[in-house]
């Protein structure tokens, strides 16, 4: 059965992608409508949504895939636009539509009057039960067309009410918190107008009529591979029927779109389960490990890195970098990744950024010596840039004062000392991939953390024509990931990870280019358990830089053990910011132990599927299970948060194990068959506060 069929007689395809069945048609009038995004059913019998009551546009006009401000439409548009001759009026209708290799679907629409098409793709990932879909807006006219709104497209779920919307907000250093509300009536708009993805709101919203669990019920799920301005809106129309709509902020916006010229909407998507919460995490963590991460590291572990912020900050110089690498090499640290500081003129955040050499004061003979006494310690060698930031403070500022975003005459605020560079300029964005590129070619480097800490302001262009100027939200980012782009063609060996104040610009279309993320300048191993477990909602394990850091925490003065700060950090990509010269021997010792046994496990945990047994959130207990895929192994990470007098943790029932097969508990020496770990459960064995432990199972064939 292909994935991707059509029905002439009704008029109506079907895509079929695992649990997820999207049905779309094209009406008697010739828009094109969703019938239906949920479990399978199937092409027959359709109730079609035909009607007109009195102020209310018909149903059908409300199920359209990509709808358009124009004609009897009322609610958020997909597409806004000025047509030739100043007509604010777009009605989009069916003209034909193709099937490419049975794995993605083009509709092609086009506007009544004026050559403006919208060709919506649709690629199903059966595997994973996700559907990828895009529009493509094209003019094939005579004369220029503005786009004032053209986002990915629209999700039209299933008619009824309330709906549970759950998404991830936060700030600066409590990123991905989750949060849960129902819907009832209006708009839920979740937005970034900070020209990246943002703390406060990631491009990810799960819906579910109220019954859905971490194992249990139907979810929808909708993420945008967008890495700059971007909106979510959940608005209710008549009917009982709320539609989604993701895609690029109108906010600001406008795109100038000459004749014959396309502008291309990032990926939405499409993600259905129904067996929760949990469920549609763990289809999302596979399709991005197979499907989105960069494919020449995707297979690989991620590295255990070593970095030298929360360490030294910016009092980097080769002398403490080498001592410091002997050490992360004793305890087995694969990469050793020097942060912010090492750069000309940089003691601290209010000078140096943009003048990308050694500070010949820190390093007299640059950056060879350390890297080579990396090298030798059998390390690969690391490091920080900004790339798209400069402090005014700086010889590359003092030279073009041009180069940051403008209006001539007015302020130019300042955010951490410092302003964003003009990548829509070609001469800044040569310069920018010049200087990295330089970097990575006179220097054996395997690890860039690319840093963006901060958010645009006064994002004027002086020099491009007027109609190009709020281009500049979406330019950026695509000039962000050319740069990427190239810098990874050329080195391919290099391991890119993204970071912007932490978790700022965690996305799909920012997991295309780095192999991972910098989840947090959140450090602190309990406020880690909140922040992590919202983030693998969306996002895979394998992608969730965590580190270790030094006690009491920076941010929240809180000492925890070191054991429990590693179990905290071994639930992602496992790092190390620590200042291990101060370690006692005994630490050191019991940080060598704790990565050696990390490196075992790694694999369960990157590549594993995650069940979340206990959240956080209910206050005194955590649990989190990795699985690996053939469920031969399984490591289960527990945390007592809160004790007292006779107060012992339920016993936690484990999940996706095969029930027939027996499994030994490592540290415990006893096996246990599958099904009594999953329906019994086992005791946690952690009492009191902020006591962890690592359960491992292993099946025997
Ligand atoms: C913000 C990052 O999140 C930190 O890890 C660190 O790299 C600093 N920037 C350096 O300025």
């Amino acid at each position: 059965m292909p994935n991707i069929s059509f029905e002439p007689s009704q008029k109506i395809w079907s895509i079929s992608s695992g649990k997820l069945n999207y049905v779309l048609a094209i009406g008697d009038d010739l828009s094109v409508i969703n019938l239906h995004c949920g479990g399978n059913v199937g092409l027959a019998g359709f109730q079609r949504y035909e009607g007109r009551f009195p102020f209310e546009p018909s149903l059908q006009l409300l199920r359209e895939e990509y709808s358009s401000f124009g004609g009897l439409r009322f609610a958020e548009p997909c597409l806004k636009v000025e047509l030739p001759d100043g007509v604010r009026d777009c009605v989009l209708k069916y003209t034909g539509h193709e099937i490419v290799d049975s794995r993605e679907l083009i509709v092609v629409l086009k506007d009544i009057g004026y050559d403006l098409f919208a060709d919506l793709h649709y690629r199903p990932y059966p595997e994973f039960s996700v559907v990828a879909r895009w529009a493509e807006i094209r003019n094939a006219g005579s004369r220029p067309v503005t786009l004032e709104e053209a986002l990915s497209g629209a999700l039209t779920l299933p008619r009824g009410r309330p709906w549970r919307m759950t998404y991830l907000s936060g700030r600066w250093a409590g990123e991905t918190r989750v949060v849960q509300e129902e819907l009832w009536a209006g708009k839920k708009v979740l937005e970034s107008r900070r020209g990246t993805t943002s703390h406060q709101y990631n491009p990810v919203a799960f819906f579910d009529r109220g019954g859905a669990d971490e194992e249990e019920g139907e979810v929808w799920g909708c993420l945008l591979g967008w890495s700059g301005n971007w909106k979510c809106v959940a608005e209710y129309v008549e009917h009982d029927q709320l539609r989604v709509e993701m895609g690029v902020n109108d906010f600001d916006f406008r795109w100038h779109l000459a004749p014959g010229e396309s502008f291309k909407t990032p990926k939405m998507i499409l993600a259905y389960s129904d067996d929760g919460f949990g469920g549609l995490s763990r289809s999302l963590h596979r399709f991005e490990r197979q499907e989105i991460l960069p494919r020449n590291h995707a297979a690989e572990p991620r590295p255990v890195i070593f970095n030298s912020w929360e360490t030294l900050y910016f009092n980097v110089n080769e002398e403490n970098l080498k001592s410091l690498a002997e050490r992360a090499a004793e305890i087995g640290v694969e990469i050793f990744v020097v942060d912010d500081g090492w750069f000309r003129g940089r003691n601290d955040d209010h000078a140096g950024l943009g003048d990308w050499e050694p500070d010949p004061k820190k390093f007299p003979r640059g950056l060879g010596p350390v890297i080579e006494h990396v090298k030798k310690l059998g390390m690969r060698f690391g490091i920080w840039v900004e790339p798209e930031n400069v402090n005014p403070n700086s010889d590359l500022y003092r030279r073009h004062p041009d180069w940051v975003y403008n209006f001539p005459g007015r302020p130019r605020s300042e955010m951490r000392n410092q302003l964003v560079l003009n990548l829509c300029r070609s001469d800044v964005r040569e310069y920018v991939l010049g200087w990295l590129d330089r970097l990575l070619t006179e220097n054996d480097i395997g690890f860039v953390k690319w840093d963006m800490n901060r958010n645009f302001s006064e994002p004027g262009w002086p020099e491009a024509p007027g109609e190009r100027q709020r281009e500049i939200w979406v330019r950026h980012v695509q000039a962000v990931y050319e740069i990427l782009d190239e810098l990874r063609r050329r080195h391919p060996d290099v391991i890119f990870e993204g970071c912007s104040g932490g978790g700022g610009r965690v996305d799909l279309g920012a997991m295309e280019r780095f192999d991972q993320f910098w989840t947090s300048d959140n450090t602190d191993a309990l406020d880690r358990l909140f922040i992590q477990e919202g983030y693998t909602y969306a996002y895979c394990a394998k992608t969730m830089g965590a580190w270790v850091t030094g006690v009491p925490n920076f941010l929240t003065n809180r000492s925890l053990s070191l054991e429990f700060r590693f179990h905290s950090a071994m639930m992602g990509a496992l790092g190390i910011s620590i200042n291990l010269l101060e370690l006692s021997r005994r630490e050191v010792e019991e940080a060598r132990t704790l990565i050696e046994y990390y490196k075992k496990i790694r694999y369960i945990v990157q590549e594993g599927d995650l069940y979340r047994l206990v959240s956080p959130r209910t206050g005194c207990f955590a649990a989190f299970q990795f699985v690996t895929p053939d469920r031969g192994e399984s490591s289960v990470f527990v945390f007592s948060l809160r004790g007292g007098f006779g107060k012992r943790h339920p016993n936690i029932r484990l999940r996706g194990l095969e029930p027939d097969l027996l499994y030994v508990v490592e540290d415990e020496g006893r096996s246990l068959p599958g099904s009594y770990l999953m329906n019994f459960g086992v005791d946690p064995g952690v009492i009191g506060d902020f006591k962890s432990r690592i359960i491992h199972l292993t099946a025997k064939r």
